[in-house]
């Protein structure tokens, strides 16, 4: 059986475009590009990386995907050998408990012997081995075939996925399809949860009550799923391994203490042979509403369960998604564009856009989730949104802050209508920042900067899940102590090093909304807080790995309530020293996912001061080399992200460029296991991105640092404006040998700054980089440097 094939003929080229400058399908326009050729949805998938490789429209909120045994956090993933079923919604790149992935269906060509005890029901013994090779994955389109002889392929739209299920072993005697649901999602977090069937139609229905995969609390999702293609024959319920006739629903409670249970249970419609082509449609309609509206849903937005058109209709969508990037790719390896495109491609995956989902309040705000986490996407997903995606990325503020109004906090993270677990600061202040900075529109400022100045001055009750902890400390000692008291609320007392470094940072940004909304009294109090990682500092603080002096000196260490300090080895948490030790659990230590030596680098309000504090320029940029070299730092996790470029302040930006070629492709590939680390919403595809394209943002801040991007040329039209940036190398060298960039000019005149505002993607313009083999003084005086608080 062959897959299912994108028709190519029904493309429509998309045209809704506001520049006349920008109509072509590439910069260098071969009329036969389609972006869509340059998603690799497999990247990412095996080894951790925990990307979603399934059928779902950008921020949608089906995601339809085969469920796998394995780390199955996104449902399948490609080291694993069995699938247990095919399930509706997932999150994509995350690291907690697998996510969702509610009310999986299986379906059965028929039961061995005509016989529905010769089936198998329950997920442990249905699973069935894939066929290695089979995936078969593009954007808008998922399909794998098992070893059973069905092939299985998958489509959705914003609410409802369609499943069109292929019997190559169509003609054997027992050929009377089965199609189960079971109440089981991926975590195995159900409590309570009940399945129908309507006998009549065959359509199957029902709910359950599950426990976010990252977070506190718990959620009801419905389901509504119907078949077309063949006839009902009977129907049913099943639990455990059995399954019986004529009873038409099936309900499980937890027992008092609401435990997860792992019992198997579902519905289930028996079907004659299939009318035609040995095919069966399921189509499968979610809601976090009703079982009413899962099946309006669906009913709505797939009323023909029209596969190839469904297809066809989701491809178009991405493609205009993907529009807002048009790169000349002259000399440049299709698996280089296949990781820069795939890259995007995945930042748009989530938050997830549940507007008209949310049973939790009455709002005519838009309501995404899915923001898994902040504490990884503030550092560039967000930052990728804001310029490929402007509108998108308002929705997404509006629905944070919607959440503030209405939880009393911003989160940090979010899943599943629930609270999720804050890693560090509140970053959710950078983004509402960032976003002032950059002109995003239709915001509430008001209610963004009360949502934002809470953080900074009211501790929660449950600071594990909402605002900060420690706040006294914070306020009084001006750093957050280890072993802190702290009577006022509860979370755990670890990460004193990693919060201080980022509630500094946390309250930088707050001091630059104040700044722009006339609070200049708070301007002040916040300013000065964002100087509080230098409480933090111990000047002589060495650091050895092996024994061997590393004769850095100056490092970020802990310190007790009284002023005493602690002492956490710098090089803790880092590969070359109980990597694993630093998670977030009541026995993690002072850093969060990282060292003392990487937690030093994270000042970016004030990079000025901090290259002071190392010892001045040139003993800060060997630091930061030796960081990189040594094998001290993973980039598989987001604080390294910024690390690649920080050399800019230190006056050498061709450093950044050669580290952003050292890490791409030789950790950003497009091999299934091609990103270094779990890519959480989506936070590594935009790193590759936003390095590829040269400009690379300082988040939070008006600020992209300029490096060559690894294309000729690329341009990026804001969608709210209109306006075209176009950002040049000249000499473009695709082998990248001649990667420094010699000289600037920006519309014409000379650019010697190395680094550039938003208002140039905002109004547009064009960055011509003349590049060379060598590095030159180009951007590398004091006054070419990036901001620094302190040098204002
Ligand atoms: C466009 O791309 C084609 C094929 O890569 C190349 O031969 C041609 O020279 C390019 N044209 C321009 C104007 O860059
Ligand atoms: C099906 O199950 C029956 C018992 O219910 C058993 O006797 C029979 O051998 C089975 N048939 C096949 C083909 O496995
Ligand atoms: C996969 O399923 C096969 C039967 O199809 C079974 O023999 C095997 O043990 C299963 N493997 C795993 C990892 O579950
Ligand atoms: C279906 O066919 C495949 C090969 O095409 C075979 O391996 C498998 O056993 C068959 N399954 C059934 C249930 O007949
Ligand atoms: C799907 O949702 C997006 C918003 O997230 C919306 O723009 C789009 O129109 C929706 N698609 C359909 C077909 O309703
Ligand atoms: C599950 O149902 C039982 C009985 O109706 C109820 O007491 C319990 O609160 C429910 N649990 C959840 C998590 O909704
Ligand atoms: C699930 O459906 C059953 C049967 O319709 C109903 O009694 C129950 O209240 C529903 N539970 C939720 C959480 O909606
Ligand atoms: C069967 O397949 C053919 C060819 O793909 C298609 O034209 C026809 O619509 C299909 N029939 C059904 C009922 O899906
Ligand atoms: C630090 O300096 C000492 C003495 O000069 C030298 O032996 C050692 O190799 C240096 N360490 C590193 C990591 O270069
Ligand atoms: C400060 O507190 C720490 C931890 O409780 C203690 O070990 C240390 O002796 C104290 N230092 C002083 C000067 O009291
Ligand atoms: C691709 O990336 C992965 C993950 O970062 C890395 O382990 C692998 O070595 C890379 N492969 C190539 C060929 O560079
Ligand atoms: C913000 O918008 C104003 C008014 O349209 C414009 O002049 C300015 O350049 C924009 N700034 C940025 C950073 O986009």
């Amino acid at each position: 059986m062959a897959p299912y094939t994108t028709g190519r003929t029904l493309r429509v080229p998309v045209a809704v475009l506001l520049s006349s400058g920008f109509v072509c399908g590439q910069v260098n326009s071969s009329s036969s590009f389609d972006v869509l050729d340059y998603v690799d949805t497999f990247i990412g998938t095996s080894n951790g990386g925990h990307s979603f490789a399934g059928a779902t429209l950008p921020f949608g909120m089906a995601k339809a995907v085969a469920d796998t045994i394995g780390e199955n956090q996104a449902g399948f993933a490609y080291d694993t050998t069995n699938v247990t079923g095919f399930s509706h919604m997932h999150d994509s790149g995350t690291g907690g408990s697998p996510s969702l992935g509610n009310f999986p269906i299986f379906v059965h060509p028929g039961c061995p012997g005509d016989s529905l005890d010769n089936c198998t029901w329950q997920q442990s013994d249905r699973a069935t081995s894939w066929i290695q090779g089979s995936p078969k994955a593009s954007p808008g389109y998922f399909g794998i075939a098992l070893q059973n002889g069905v092939r299985a392929e998958m489509t959705v739209t914003n609410h409802s996925a369609l499943y069109q299920f292929t019997f190559t072993n169509g003609s054997t005697d027992s050929f009377s399809p089965v199609v189960l649901v079971d109440l089981m999602d991926l975590p195995q977090s159900r409590t309570n949860g009940t399945a129908s069937v309507d006998p009549s139609t065959g359509r199957l229905t029902g709910n359950g009550t599950f426990n976010p995969s990252f977070g506190i609390g718990s959620y009801d999702l419905h389901f509504c799923a119907d078949v077309q293609g063949a006839s009902v024959r009977d129907t049913g319920v099943w639990t455990n391994n059995r399954a019986g006739l004529g009873q038409t629903s099936v309900s499980l409670t937890s027992d008092g203490s609401n435990t997860p249970s792992t019992l198997s249970a579902g519905s289930f419609t028996r079907l004659h042979a299939p009318t035609a082509n040995n095919t069966l449609f399921v189509r499968v309609g979610v809601s976090f509403i009703s079982v009413e509206q899962a099946c309006s849903n669906a009913e709505k937005e797939q009323p023909n369960f029209d596969f190839p058109g469904t297809v066809a209709a989701a491809e178009d969508v991405w493609r205009a998604k993907l529009d807002a990037f048009r790169v000349n790719a002259d000399g440049v390896s299709t698996d280089l564009q296949k990781v820069f495109w795939s890259g995007m491609y995945r930042a748009m995956i989530s938050p997830q856009d549940y507007t008209g989902e949310n049973p939790l309040w009455e709002s005519d705000e838009p309501y995404y989730d899915s923001y898994y986490c902040i504490w990884d996407s503030f550092r560039g997903v967000h930052q990728l949104l804001t310029l490929a995606d402007p509108l998108s990325q308002s929705r997404m503020l509006r629905s944070l802050i919607d959440i503030y109004r209405h939880e009393g906090y911003l989160p940090d993270c979010r899943m599943s209508l629930c609270k999720g677990y804050t890693q560090g600061g509140s970053n959710a202040d950078v983004l509402l920042t960032e976003a002032l900075l950059k002109n995003i529109s239709d915001i509430d400022w008001a209610t963004a900067y009360e949502a934002v100045v809470k953080n900074a001055e009211v501790e929660p009750a449950n600071w594990n899940v909402e605002g900060r902890g420690g706040l006294n400390s914070w306020k009084t000692l001006e750093y957050i102590p280890t072993d802190d008291f702290d009577p006022y609320g509860v979370g755990l007392h670890t990460r004193s090093i990693s919060r201080t470094v980022e509630y500094a940072y946390d309250d930088f940004c707050i001091s630059e909304i104040a700044l722009r909304l006339g609070h200049q009294s708070d301007y002040e109090k916040y300013i000065q807080r964002a100087t509080n990682w230098q409480n933090m500092f111990k000047d002589d603080q060495t650091s050895f790995i092996g024994g061997v002096d590393t004769n850095f000196t100056g490092f970020l260490q802990p310190r007790y309530p009284n002023g005493t300090w602690g002492y956490q080895d710098p090089i803790f948490c880092s590969p070359l020293l109980n990597f694993d030790s630093c998670y977030l659990n009541a026995n993690g230590h002072e850093t969060y996912e990282g060292s003392a030596w990487l937690y030093t680098f994270f000042v970016p309000q004030d990079m000025a001061a901090l290259i002071t504090r190392l010892g001045g320029s040139a003993t800060f940029t060997s630091r930061l080399s030796y960081l990189h070299d040594s094998g001290l730092l993973y980039v598989g996790d987001e604080q390294a992200f910024l690390t690649v470029f920080q050399f800019h302040y230190s006056g050498r930006p061709a450093l950044s460029t050669e580290r952003a070629h050292f890490y791409i492709p030789s950790q950003f590939n497009t091999s299934t296991s091609g990103i270094p680390g779990n890519d959480d919403s989506g936070a590594m595809g935009s790193f590759a991105v936003l390095s590829m394209m040269g400009l690379y943002p300082v988040h939070g801040q008006d600020v992209y640092l300029i490096n060559p991007p690894f294309f000729k040329e690329i341009s990026i039209q804001n969608k709210v404006t209109g306006n075209v940036a176009t950002i040049k190398n000249i000499n473009f060298d695709p082998t990248y040998q001649s990667i420094y960039i010699q000289s600037a000019k920006r519309d014409g005149q000379p650019w010697t700054k190395n680094w550039i505002t938003h208002d140039f993607f905002y109004e547009g313009g064009v960055l011509e980089l003349e590049l060379g083999p060598m590095e030159s003084a180009w951007g590398t005086q004091d006054e070419d440097l990036p901001p620094s608080m302190s040098s204002q």
